[in-house]
């Protein structure tokens, strides 16, 4: 039992003890964003995995994210808090399916979104975020063919963002997709004036009323100076907790669900990971993510081609 421990001074004293990182996603628990060496966007956490001179690397995301720090980092240990912390967007895109897919359109390469497998990273060209995405479809030739995966809802306001054609392959966030138009219309009308920022992971009806569209470093960035004093945000809630610590003095209101609150909007992969696990996985060194060498270095490519066009 865990019962009595100090969890913040014993993931205090094993993150020095293992020569760890702590590496957080914005859609983390509070606690878990406030201990974190470092707590950012996919794209960011990508770098800083890459980057790091730790031995070991606490993951605090989900699975995909791991994966990624494991295939970019292969000589460090990495541990992911619970390892059944996927992502509805993984598990909509099934490599086999997705090379079938590819199959079917050889002229297309494959423009890939970062919440996918391994596996389908490896049978892409090129991966992106949601930070990245628009700079690096901009540096291929208009008349490249493009399929895009495993995300719908992104894929879809690329294409209407910047007017080119992309075969979309029809996988969705749940978390993302859960927001309500009507409830969101009924919010905005008793807070007149407030912006909406939105993630591009949601529908086009939701984009449809936003402010702003970008990836969660994007909306922060937002959030930092838009005019006013309330700001919907639509996207997982959690990062309001970011807005809160640095802007106290504005309100920050997470977009709602059909339920009329934003507690729907959980993600419920991401809230699989807490303190208590987070300890055990340094303390253990477990669970830990391992990626066979021929996938990881076809994976790799994929992602460096990301790193060296984001950058
Ligand atoms: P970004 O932090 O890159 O915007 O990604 C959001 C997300 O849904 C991660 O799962
Ligand atoms: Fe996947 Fe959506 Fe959760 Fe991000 S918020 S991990 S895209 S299910």
């Amino acid at each position: 039992t865990l019962a009595g421990l100090d969890l913040r001074a014993e993931i205090d004293r094993l993150r020095t003890e293992r020569n760890a990182v702590i590496l957080a996603h914005y859609y983390q628990k509070p606690e878990i964003q406030d201990l974190a060496d470092f707590v950012g966007d996919s794209l960011d956490l990508s770098r800083k995995a890459a980057e790091t001179d730790a031995d070991v690397i606490a993951f605090c995301g989900v699975r995909f994210m791991a994966d990624t720090a494991k295939i970019l980092s292969p000589d460090k240990i990495v541990v992911l808090p619970d390892m059944d912390a996927g992502c509805s967007l993984e598990d909509s895109c099934p490599p086999d399916q997705f090379k079938a897919f590819r199959e079917a359109h050889p002229d297309h390469i494959a423009l890939t979104y970062i919440n996918c497998s391994t596996e389908v990273k490896a049978l892409s060209d090129v991966i992106v975020t949601s930070s990245s995405a628009e700079k690096i479809l901009s540096q291929y030739p208009p008349e490249q063919k493009i399929i895009f995966g495993p995300d719908k809802n992104l894929g879809g306001y690329l294409v209407r963002k910047t007017g080119r054609e992309m075969l979309l392959w029809p996988g969705v966030c749940i978390v993302h997709e859960a927001f309500s138009e009507t409830e969101l219309l009924k919010l905005k009308a008793q807070h007149p004036g407030a912006p909406v920022a939105a993630h591009p992971e949601c529908p086009a009806v939701i984009l449809d009323h936003a402010d702003y569209v970008g990836s969660t470093s994007g909306i922060l960035a937002y959030a930092a100076d838009f005019a006013g004093d309330t700001l919907i945000v639509a996207t997982e809630p959690h990062i309001i907790h970011q807005m809160e610590k640095s802007l106290p003095n504005k309100n920050f209101i997470g977009a709602p669900g059909a339920d009329g609150n934003c507690n729907c909007n959980i993600c419920p992969y991401m809230a699989l990971n807490t303190l208590e696990k987070l300890y055990v996985a340094l303390r253990d060194l477990e669970p830990r993510i391992e990626i066979e060498e021929g996938l990881r270095l076809r994976a790799k490519k994929s992602l460096d081609a990301m790193l060296s066009m984001a950058s």
